[in-house]
């Protein structure tokens, strides 16, 4: 009585791959989709020195969590520069200035 056993092996190699074939495609993509314009425009051109929470104070940056500067006083920093950090009036738009300045206070708000 011969037991065959080549019907056995098939199976086994299909659920073996049909195991490792759910793998994750998840989690990748999805780091811009829930961004604010403000916070692209920031991302871009402002976490050298200040960093992604603000805290950062690269080259005497400031922290800008711990700003007191009113709204249109950071509209006029970043229009005009100040020591180390370059005048922004000819690379953004007065609107991206708008969108980053309110994406900067609302890092100082959370926390
Ligand atoms: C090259 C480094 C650098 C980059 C890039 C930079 N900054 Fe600055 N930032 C500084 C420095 C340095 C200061 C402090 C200037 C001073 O008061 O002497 C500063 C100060 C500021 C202040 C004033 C904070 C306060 O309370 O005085 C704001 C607001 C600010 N930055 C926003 C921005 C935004 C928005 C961007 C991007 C569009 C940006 N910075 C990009 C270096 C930088």
């Amino acid at each position: 009585m011969a037991l065959n056993t080549h019907h056995i092996v098939p199976l086994a190699i299909g659920l073996l791959l049909l195991a490792c074939g759910s793998s994750t495609l998840d989690g990748t993509m999805a780091e811009d989709a829930g961004k604010s314009p403000g916070q692209r425009i920031f991302d871009m051109n402002c976490t050298l020195c200040h960093g992604r929470d603000g805290k950062l104070g690269l080259n005497g940056a400031k922290d800008l969590t711990a700003s007191t500067l009113t709204k249109a006083e950071m509209i006029a920093r970043v229009r005009l520069g100040k020591g180390a950090m370059m005048p922004y009036k000819d690379v953004l738009t007065a609107k991206e200035i708008d969108a980053v300045v309110e994406h900067v206070r609302a890092l100082g708000k959370a926390k």
